[in-house]
């Protein structure tokens, strides 16, 4: 059985998403675009940070080693690309809290080895491709310099998803896809499900009572 059939096109960047980012999400993050920003320069820092974590605990993994670093310092200067187009945009440093998106697809992550290691693996591949799909969605929406550099973030989250999903299928061959239809499911929950919270991968807001 092709477990990955009923995802989306194979073409998009995209392809292991369940469940396209509704249009209301859209609108609510360019309704509220200094706090998108704010939270996605906070994304990019958890970014190098879950590259760095996850070559701790795998450290005899050389060649995960090797492109987790590099990936990790490309986090890091999207993290200083944004930190600049908030200064720019004169953007107020406002401490937010956290979302839900992260740390609830976390709770879905086997808590031994070896199937720990391609959880972690296909979690970041569908957080990367997450972040390309929603910045290829925002880019058209945006006024330039934003609308470059967010083009330019959608092609390289979705190379990053691509090395992540190399790498969790190199690491488990036999159950990788059925590891991430569960994993994409409650992925695509936490990114389509009415939020009461804009985050760059939050569901759309929850309307408000008038
Ligand atoms: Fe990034
Ligand atoms: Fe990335």
């Amino acid at each position: 059985m092709n477990v990955t059939r009923g995802f989306l096109a194979p073409e998009s960047a995209a392809s292991i998403l369940r469940a396209p980012t509704p249009p209301a999400w859209v609108e609510d993050a360019l309704a509220h675009l200094p706090e998108l920003l704010l939270d996605h320069a906070n994304c990019e820092k958890k970014a190098a940070s879950t590259a760095l974590a996850l070559m701790f605990a795998y450290p005899e993994d050389q060649a995960l080693a090797a492109a987790l670093s590099r990936l990790a310092r490309e986090e890091l200067r999207h993290f200083e690309q944004v930190t600049r187009a908030l200064a720019a945009l004169e953007v107020p440093y406002v401490r937010q809290r956290t979302g839900r998106y992260a740390q609830r697809l976390r709770t879905a992550v086997a808590t031994a080895d070896p199937m720990r290691k391609v959880d972690l693996l296909l979690t970041g591949a569908l957080i990367e491709a997450r972040s390309a799909e929603r910045f290829a969605l925002l880019a058209p929406r945006l006024r330039p310099p934003l609308a470059r550099l967010y083009a330019d973030l959608a092609g390289a989250e979705a190379r990053h998803y691509t090395l992540y999903l190399g790498f969790a299928r190199a690491a488990a061959p036999q159950e990788w896809a059925t590891r991430l239809a569960a994993l994409a499911l409650h992925e695509a929950q936490l990114a389509t499900e009415p939020d009461g919270t804009l985050r760059f991968h939050s569901g759309p807001l929850r309307a408000r009572p008038s």
